[in-house]
Order: structure tokens, then C-alpha cells, then sequence
């Protein structure tokens, strides 16, 4: 008979995976919870080898799925060429600077400015380079990538970060890579009505071109944005003052950070207490997988979320609702707490609700989209 062996804990210990091994022995701070108030103020530290500080967000939402990271390049420094075999999106916290792209160190190379707000895509299998061009201020970035969910077939750092893979003969034109995006039609007028696609959006709290988002309330306009050759998409939502959507659910991994606005969202799982999310500019959060989320403007402005989508493969890369009867909740079907906490957090800033009665009584209520 063949002899049976005890598995040890740390056998079968999925919460500590490849990903959560490699960044714990960072030794940045990784912070947890479900959301981060301010990217702005969070506690950083030194991570000597990339010569920045730095920090890891594993939100409950996350899930292993997405990584989301802080990094600051100190004023006037950059950063040393880092080759990484994923894509990556990019957010600018804070700051201002320049990144250079290049195929090797020495090689064929790109660089462009970016500011406050901005949002950009660095290719995969790319040395990517980071300059504070400030020379008073730091500068903060918030990266976003699919490390951790490929981490789990392929567990080794190296083989992301010190690959011998080439990309030359697959890249585009580096020259042409951060041009000016371009408004795209969708093949089948599917949902939401803009489609941007681009590596380079220079102010995602000024981007004006927006289209409705019909499906989600609330008179709600949005931009759906493509990265040409990568496998990510974001989308941005601005929608009044005053006013919420429509609740809905889908995978995790989809990373919110607010470029504009003041109100809150609030996240529950089926049948169970709601846990309630305060935001502003420079807050993240992430709702986990399957739980019902609702976006509230309780502001005096227009409020703008935008969504890093986690991978496709994960279920929960797009806003794309497929059965709405089963993953959006209708205003006529909402839970009474929804309108009533809404209003009592307006009334006690002396302000009342912009939701009219008649969406509270008719399904099929037509909003007027925001004019931005
Ligand atoms: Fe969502």
C-alpha cells in the first residue's frame, strides 16, 4: 500500500500566493481594507531597488486578481529602466514628469510628459523609465497590471521582470505609440456610446468627450477606453450632483480611483450589511467579486470614477451588464435604506436629492445625460 502524507498548512495556504510572496518581500507597506481615502497621503516606503517609495493596495476586492500599486519619484530624480513583461495602465496622483519607453536600455526609445490626471498604457516586454521633472515635489503614480492572476500559473518574478524576450519585432512604432487617441464606433452599438482608443489621455478630470450611459440611471455619461495591443480596458463614468445609480455587480479586480467629485458607494453581498465607502479625489476602491455596488454624487459637482477593468478572463473586465434582470437593481427595486440614507446624508449639509419621484415609479424612466 502506498504511504499518504499529511498536507501541511502552508500547502494549501492559497492567501499567500506567488504575487502576495514577491510583494511582501518588498518590504513596502501593503495596505488592506476595502478602500484607501487618499493615494495622496498613504504611507509609503523605500523600496531601494526600483529608488522610489512605494506602496501595494490588496483590497478585499482585488482578490488576486489586479495588482494596484503607489509609487513616488522623489523631485527632480528618475527612477532606474525597469523591464517588465506585462502591460500597465498608469494614473497620475500627483505630479509631473516623463516616462521613456525604450526596447532595450540604449535601444529604440520613446518619452512623453505627463501631469496631474493623466492616464497612460506601458507595453509589455518594454523598459519603462520614470522622471519627476518637478524639482520641489514628489511626484505619485498608481500602476495597475495582471501580475498577480498570471503569477499563479507562472510563479517566478523573473520571469516578468528579467525576461530575455525582445519586442522589437512585435511593437508598433514606438515614434507613433503616444499619439492622440482616437474616438472609435463600436461594431454593434453595443453599451455606452464612446469609445476612445489611445495610449495617452493627457487630463481624465478635464476629458469632456462622453457619451450616455443609458443603462445605469441617473442621467450618467461615460468613455469607454481601449489600449491598442493590450488586453486592458478602463471606462470613466461623470455623472450630476445629487443624484446615484443603479446598483450592479460583476467579477473583481476592477479598480476605482475618483478624479473628481464627493459622494460615496456603497458594496454588499447578497442579503448581507451594506459597508459604506466615502470618496473624494485620490480615493481607491474595489468592489469584490459578485457583491452589489451603487456610486452616490453627494457633492456640489459633477463626479467622475474611473475603472481599471480586471482581466477578461476573470469576469469582472467590463461595466457591461449582460443580463440586467440579474446584475442591475432598478430603482423601483431598491431597497428603501438606499434613498433614505441618501437623502438624510444631503439633508444634514442642508441639500436635498436631484432623483425625481417619477424614476422611483416608472422602470422605464428616460434621463437627460449630463452635459459636460
Ligand atoms: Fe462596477
Amino acid at each position: 500500500m502506498q504511504a499518504t502524507e499529511t498536507m501541511q498548512t502552508r500547502d494549501v495556504d492559497s492567501t499567500r500566493g506567488a504575487w502576495d510572496k514577491w510583494a511582501a518581500a518588498t518590504g513596502v507597506p501593503i495596505h488592506e481594507g476595502y478602500y484607501v481615502p487618499d493615494l495622496r497621503t498613504i504611507e509609503l516606503g523605500w523600496w531601494e531597488e526600483r529608488k522610489c517609495n512605494a506602496a501595494f493596495l490588496k483590497l478585499a476586492g482585488q482578490e488576486g486578481v489586479s495588482e494596484a500599486r503607489v509609487s513616488e519619484i522623489p523631485p527632480g530624480e528618475s527612477t532606474p529602466p525597469l523591464k517588465f513583461a506585462l502591460d500597465e495602465v498608469v494614473y497620475v496622483v500627483e505630479g509631473r514628469g516623463l516616462t521613456t519607453i525604450s526596447t532595450e536600455v540604449g535601444g529604440r526609445q520613446t518619452s512623453f510628459e505627463w501631469q496631474k490626471h493623466s492616464l497612460f498604457m506601458l507595453p509589455r516586454h518594454h523598459y519603462r523609465q520614470f522622471s519627476n521633472t518637478q524639482g520641489d515635489k514628489a511626484a505619485r503614480l498608481l500602476h495597475f497590471n495582471y501580475l498577480p492572476v498570471l503569477m499563479t500559473s507562472i510563479p517566478e518574478p523573473d520571469f516578468f521582470f528579467n525576461s530575455r524576450f525582445v519586442a522589437d519585432a512585435a511593437a508598433p512604432e514606438l515614434a507613433d505609440f503616444y499619439s492622440a487617441a482616437k474616438a472609435m464606433q463600436r461594431p454593434d452599438g453595443s453599451w455606452g456610446s464612446a469609445l476612445w482608443s489611445g495610449n495617452f489621455f493627457p487630463d481624465m478630470r478635464a476629458w469632456d468627450k462622453l457619451g450616455p450611459q443609458v443603462n445605469r440611471g441617473a442621467g450618467a455619461a461615460s468613455v469607454t477606453i481601449h489600449f491598442p495591443g493590450a488586453p486592458m480596458t478602463s471606462h470613466m463614468a461623470v455623472f450630476p450632483p445629487f443624484r446615484y445609480k443603479k446598483a450592479h455587480r460583476h467579477g473583481p479586480g476592477v479598480v476605482i480611483v475618483i478624479p473628481a467629485g464627493e459622494g460615496y458607494s456603497v458594496m454588499w453581498q447578497e442579503g448581507q450589511e451594506k459597508v459604506l465607502i466615502p470618496w473624494h479625489e485620490a480615493s481607491v476602491f474595489v468592489p469584490p467579486s459578485r457583491w452589489w455596488h451603487q456610486h452616490f454624487n453627494a457633492g456640489g459637482s459633477p463626479a467622475r470614477y474611473l475603472a481599471m477593468h480586471a482581466h477578461p478572463a476573470t469576469g469582472g473586465y467590463s461595466e457591461r451588464v449582460e443580463d440586467l434582470a440579474r446584475d442591475q437593481i432598478e430603482y423601483t427595486d431598491e431597497d428603501p435604506w438606499i434613498r433614505q440614507t441618501f437623502e438624510a446624508k444631503l439633508a444634514e449639509k442642508g441639500l436635498s436629492s436631484g432623483m425625481p419621484e417619477e424614476a422611483y415609479l416608472d422602470r422605464s424612466y428616460k434621463w437627460a445625460t449630463l452635459e459636460v
